[in-house]
């Protein structure tokens, strides 16, 4: 069997095909490789304003000298809140800050799918769509986003700069599902009628109500609790009587 295998490997190696499975191209709607565009080249001037100025001092001042570096995700941050999104030359900005090779910032920048390199509408819509979400029902809420909603497709901007949809892994309010973030915040125990009540607030410039929508507070149980039902047992409860 051993002597199959390798026979299969050598021949497929010969062939110049891998013998090996490989799992299936991951697509992305983020970017990970700069190419110089009209809007995004290392010419485009960016500085931070004078408000955020004094905001990057203050994020600054928390860091030791000589440990300034671990500033660098506080102010990708502040830049892409300033532009809306991160042009190469907000990372050079951020880069002659700190003191630092513009590669250690392009590393940075590129990992953290929060930063976004490419212009972002104004209200970036991102769908949950990792197990937990998907079972209760996000391909209605990706949908209604997309086709009934926005004429957009995943990783797509409207043309009037308004809304931005992108695809996401678990956000970590899978008690909540299905739920979307916007921007900064979370809407959770989505409906597509709420999905679409979302989107015509944000299209008016509203700003929705964030949280659960079926009435729940948090990631209370809905209806009554089913666990820890009684009262709890004084301290000392179920210690030997010797102790
Ligand atoms: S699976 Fe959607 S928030 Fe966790």
């Amino acid at each position: 069997m051993l002597a199959n295998y390798i026979s299969r490997s050598l021949q497929s190696v010969r062939n110049g095909v891998r013998a090996i499975a490989t799992s299936t191209v991951q697509n992305s709607d983020n970017l990970f490789v700069h190419r110089d565009t009209p809007e995004d080249n290392p010419d485009v001037p960016f500085e931070f304003t004078a408000e955020n100025k004094k905001r990057v001092d203050a994020i600054l001042s928390i860091y030791p000298e000589g440990h300034k570096r671990g500033a660098l995700i506080p102010l990708l941050d502040l830049a892409q809140r300033q532009y809306g999104w991160l042009p190469i030359s907000a990372m050079h900005k951020v880069a002659e800050i700190l003191g630092l090779p513009n590669m250690r910032v392009y590393e940075v920048a590129t990992f953290y799918t929060m930063f976004m390199r490419k212009p972002t509408g104004k209200y970036h819509i991102q769908v949950c769509t990792t197990t937990p979400c998907w079972l209760r029902g996000s391909d209605d809420i990706l949908d209604t986003c997309k086709q009934k909603t926005l004429g957009i497709g995943v990783g797509e901007t409207t043309k009037d700069m308004k809304f931005t949809i992108s695809e996401v892994e678990c956000l970590g309010a899978c008690v909540n599902a299905p739920m979307i973030a916007i921007n900064d915040d979370y809407y959770e125990d989505l409906t597509s009628k709420d999905m679409e009540e979302i989107l015509a607030d944000c299209k008016a410039d509203r700003v929705p109500r964030a949280g659960p929508r079926n009435g729940r507070f948090a990631s209370e149980p809905k209806g009554n609790p089913t666990s820890l039902t009684e009262e709890p047992k004084g301290p000392g409860f179920g210690l030997q009587a010797g102790l």
